[in-house]
């Protein structure tokens, strides 16, 4: 493959430390904020495409492209600006990385591992053709489709958008057919996937990277805890016993090497009483489970990315701390405005914060995180709540 070359000229100054590469990041939302930072560490440039102005990502780049997510032309402005792109959500239209691609342009992940990814139902076809387990699945054209499906496994099912589907948004556990035929209509009365409930004892995730070069590392595997669908918090390391932690690791590399892609993958496992462990999904890119990685291990997940989809030696993953705990800060109501103030939280031993620069909330967004690192899970988790508290947003 020939791969794209770029006039210097075409880059905004002060953005790559001479001979370095820049990356492109298609997205501008937190996860591009937190890599755009690992990347301005390393000396790396980063460009954020974005539709939103000052996005969370832009703010910290000398150089953005204020575009839609699915405009080629834009895209094609991104990559003659960088040297090769990445991702920080799965929002693209896999069809014009796949022309990027044949235009010579480096992508990861790339523009095949996206379109199996981004698609929940072609994810699970493709995890489960592997011989990945995953739950009961099938993609569902119609509501009496689903309902069929639902009187034949039983309720409580799960009724999920096949795209698009972020922080909850897009699944909708539904308990009886009048429940179904409401979900359905608010995912928007379109095709999607339906997939038997798992009575799972608790939820775990485990961050995997793999090179260019064919290095590959696991992380620890983490506990998460959700609210009606949304990740509240993230323990680490995950409290299981040698012979789990080994399987969970083996299932989350086992999930990602089904997939061609390379940089860090996110892979959700449910856990089951009688220690079962089943594939939810796999995100292809930094993941929340994963910010816990900035303050407790010896590399984070964001410059792990960027070493692994430039090529780079591998960082260790190890944990640097014996727990911590990360908490998302989600919005309390809608707020026009957010004036936080810093004193009380930043006053709590061994809690660091991190704002993602976003000006005014929706209930339930995600504004932030905290990590609370300790000698242990219990003092991590107190500290980490009793920070959640002092945030008045
Ligand atoms: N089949 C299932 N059985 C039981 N619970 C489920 C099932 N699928 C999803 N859930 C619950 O809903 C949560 C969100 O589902 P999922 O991960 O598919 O959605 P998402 O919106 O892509 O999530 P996120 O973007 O936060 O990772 C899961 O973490 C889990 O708690
Ligand atoms: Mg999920």
């Amino acid at each position: 493959m020939v791969l794209k070359t770029v006039n210097s000229s075409t880059r905004s100054p002060a953005t790559a430390m001479q001979g370095l590469p820049t990356v492109g990041i298609i997205g501008g939302g937190q996860l591009g904020r937190m890599m755009a930072m690992a990347a301005h560490t390393l000396g790396l440039g980063v460009v954020i495409l974005d539709p939103t102005p000052g996005s969370p990502a832009a703010q910290v780049v000398h150089r953005s492209i204020v575009a839609p997510f699915n405009s080629l032309q834009d895209l094609r402005r991104l990559a003659g600006a960088t040297d090769l792109l990445t991702v920080e959500n799965e929002w693209v239209e896999s069809q014009l990385l796949f022309q990027l691609e044949a235009e010579g342009v480096r992508v990861h992940p790339g523009a095949q591992t996206l379109a199996l990814i981004q698609d929940k139902y072609c994810q699970r076809e493709h995890l489960k053709a592997a011989g990945v387990p995953v739950p009961r699945f099938q993609a569902v054209a119609s509501c009496p489709e689903a309902e069929a499906c639902a009187r034949e496994w039983g309720f409580p099912v799960v009724l999920k958008a096949r795209l698009q589907g972020y922080d909850g948004r897009g699944v909708k556990i539904v308990y009886s057919v009048t429940e179904l035929r409401q979900g359905w209509l608010e995912l928007g009365n379109h095709p999607l996937l339906i997939e038997a409930y798992v009575p799972f004892e608790r939820e775990v995730a485990v961050m995997v990277a793999r090179s260019t070069t064919g290095e590959s590392c696991i992380y620890p595997v983490v506990e998460t805890h959700q609210h009606n669908q949304v990740c509240h918090s993230v323990t680490a390391p995950a409290e299981l016993s040698s012979t789990m932690r080994d399987q969970c690791a083996a299932l989350a590399l086992r999930s990602v090497e089904c997939f061609d892609g390379v940089g860090i993958y996110g892979v959700e496992i449910f856990l089951g009483a009688n220690g079962e462990a089943i594939v939810n999904e796999l995100a292809p890119r930094p993941h929340n489970s994963g910010h816990y990685t900035i303050e407790a291990c010896f590399t984070n997940q964001f410059e792990q990315h960027l070493r692994a989809i430039l090529g780079l030696p591998l960082g260790r993953p190890d944990l640097q701390v014996p727990a911590a705990v990360m908490v998302n800060i989600l919005a309390s109501a809608d707020q026009e405005a957010l004036n936080p103030s810093l004193d009380a939280v930043l006053a709590i031993e061994g809690v660091k914060l991190h704002w993602y620069g976003k000006r005014s909330a929706r209930t339930g967004r995600k504004l932030g995180h905290l990590t609370a690192v300790a000698a242990e899970r219990t003092t991590a988790l107190e500290r980490a709540l009793r920070a959640r508290a002092a945030l008045d947003v």
